[in-house]
C-alpha cells in the first residue's frame, strides 16, 4: 500500500497495526514468562519508545501472573534531525527513580547501528540494577557498530528508514498507527 503524505515524501507500508499489535503481544509473553511474579522496572526511552511502551506495558498487565511493572523514561538525541546516526548520544532526560537494585527492562522502539541501546545499557549498567534486559520492538541488524544484546526483538525492520508508531522524521509522522518506509523525493528510501 502506498500514502502520498506530501509532494516531497511518500511512504509506504511495511508493517501494519495489526503486525504491530501480534508482535507487541508475542514480547509481551515472552517476558511475562521470564519475569513471573519478579518486580519489574521497565525504562522506555522517548520520544520513540512511547507508543511500544504504552502497548507492552498494558499487554503484560492483562498476562496472567505476569510482571506488573513500574514505568520509567529517559530521553536520548542521538540524531539531530538527520535521517543518519550521528554517533553522538546526549543523555536530555534521565530516570526519576534509582535503577539499583532493580530488575530493569530497557524499552527501545528501534536499534540500528546500535550506538544509543550501547550508551544506554553502559549507563544503566554502571547503576548496579539487579538485572538488565532489552526488548525493542524493530531490530535493524544491517550496519551494527556497537555489540548490543537484545533480549527481546518485536520484528526485523527493512534497511530503509521507517517512520511511525513513535518513530519520526524530523519529528514527523510518530502518530502513525503503522509503521512504514519514508521515500524521499528522489525516489531513494531516507536511509
Ligand atoms: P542507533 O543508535 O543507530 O541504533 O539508532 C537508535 C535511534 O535512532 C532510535 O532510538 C531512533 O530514535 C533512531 N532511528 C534509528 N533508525 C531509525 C529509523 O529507521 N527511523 C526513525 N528513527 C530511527
Amino acid at each position: 500500500m502506498q500514502t502520498r503524505e506530501s509532494s516531497a515524501e511518500r511512504i509506504e507500508v511495511v508493517f501494519t497495526a495489526e503486525a504491530i499489535a501480534a508482535a507487541i503481544d508475542r514480547m509481551a509473553r515472552a517476558i511475562a514468562a521470564d519475569y513471573a511474579e519478579a518486580d519489574l522496572r521497565i525504562v522506555a526511552i522517548l520520544k520513540g519508545a512511547m507508543f511500544v511502551v504504552s502497548d507492552l506495558s498494558r499487554a503484560l498487565a492483562t498476562l496472567p501472573g505476569g510482571p506488573r511493572p513500574t514505568l520509567d523514561f529517559m530521553a536520548v538525541s542521538s540524531y539531530g534531525n538527520d535521517t543518519r546516526s550521528s554517533g553522538e548520544v546526549r543523555l536530555l532526560k534521565d530516570t526519576s527513580e534509582s535503577v539499583e537494585g532493580c530488575n530493569v527492562l530497557i524499552v527501545e522502539d528501534i536499534v540500528d547501528n546500535g550506538l544509543t541501546l550501547h550508551y544506554l545499557q553502559g549507563l544503566l549498567r554502571s547503576r548496579a540494577p539487579k538485572s538488565l534486559k532489552t526488548a525493542v520492538l524493530l531490530d535493524k541488524p544491517y550496519r551494527r557498530l556497537a555489540d548490543v544484546r537484545l533480549d527481546y526483538v518485536g520484528l526485523v525492520a527493512p534497511d530503509a528508514f521507517v517512520v511511525g508508531y513513535g518513530l519520526d522524521y524530523q519529528e514527523r509522522y510518530r502518530t502513525l498507527p503503522f509503521v512504514a518506509n519514508l521515500i524521499l523525493p528522489s525516489g531513494e528510501s531516507a536511509r
